[in-house]
């Protein structure tokens, strides 16, 4: 490199892009908290949700009282939490619990807003959720797990275990028993940026075993410049 072109102070910083979030301007969030990387696509719509680094919404997606672990790909038009309406009462309707949408001198009913947020969803790391798949209240979706496109999430999902239907249930496991306890081990999920810089082409060239066996030997630990 020419003298008169020196390096910048950041030289080493070059290989990531900017981390912040990004949302679609369409994008409607209220008490929600995105990590970094995070991408939030047009249309969607998020109540006190957190989401986690590289976690993404495709268009159109849905989520209220949501936990989200790191590096899920949550799919168009995904709904997570279907919150209930109350069914013993008169009416289904909100006139009953939000009648302050309609009437001047009564408050919502902060019992029905309590217990659907007591219900709230949670999902690990690495889950992939298929297009238009609908998470019921309360459900919990381990790591590594695989939701069908279209299915109705009703149960929670075990670590690793690819569901599918209406209601979900499990098909089969996403690797055998002793590489997914491998995978949950290494926890790359929360590996710092340049450790996932260096394993992407490894993640690209080899079959699961011949990365677990190189990764997990391997310091992950690069926290002197970790970000
Ligand atoms: C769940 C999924 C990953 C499974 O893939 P796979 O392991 O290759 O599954 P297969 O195609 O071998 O199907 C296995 C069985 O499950 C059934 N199946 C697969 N996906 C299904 C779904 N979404 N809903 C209901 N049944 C499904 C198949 O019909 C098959 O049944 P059979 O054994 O009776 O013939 C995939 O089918 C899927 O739904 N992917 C989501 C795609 C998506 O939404 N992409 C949006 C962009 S992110």
């Amino acid at each position: 490199m020419p003298p008169e072109t020196p390096r910048p102070e950041n030289f080493e910083e070059l290989r990531f892009r900017p981390p912040e979030p990004r949302i679609a301007t369409t994008a409607e969030l209220k008490k929600t908290r995105l990590g970094r990387y995070a991408e939030i696509g047009p249309r969607v719509v998020l109540r006190e949700v957190e989401v986690g680094d590289f976690s993404y919404f495709e268009r159109g997606g849905e989520a209220v009282y949501t936990k989200i672990g790191k590096f899920c790909s949550i799919a168009a038009n995904v709904r997570i939490n279907a919150l209930a309406h109350p069914m013993e009462r008169l009416t289904t309707h909100k006139i009953s619990y939000r009648p302050n949408e309609y009437f001047r001198w009564l408050a919502v009913d902060q019992q029905v807003i309590d217990a659907r947020k007591a219900d709230e969803v949670t999902i690990g790391n690495d889950v992939w959720i298929g297009h238009g798949a609908v998470v019921m209240p309360g459900v919990s979706i381990g790591d590594g797990a695989v939701i069908g496109a279209g299915a109705v999430v009703t149960r929670n999902v075990p670590p690793f275990t690819i569901a599918v239907g209406v209601p979900a249930a499990p098909i089969r496991e996403r690797f055998p028993a002793p590489i997914a306890a491998r995978i949950a081990a290494i926890c790359w999920w929360d590996w710092p940026l340049e450790a996932l810089f260096d394993a992407v082409p490894d993640m690209q060239a080899l079959p699961i075993e011949a990365f677990l066996d190189k990764w997990e030997n391997q310091s992950t630990d690069r926290s002197a410049s970790a970000k």
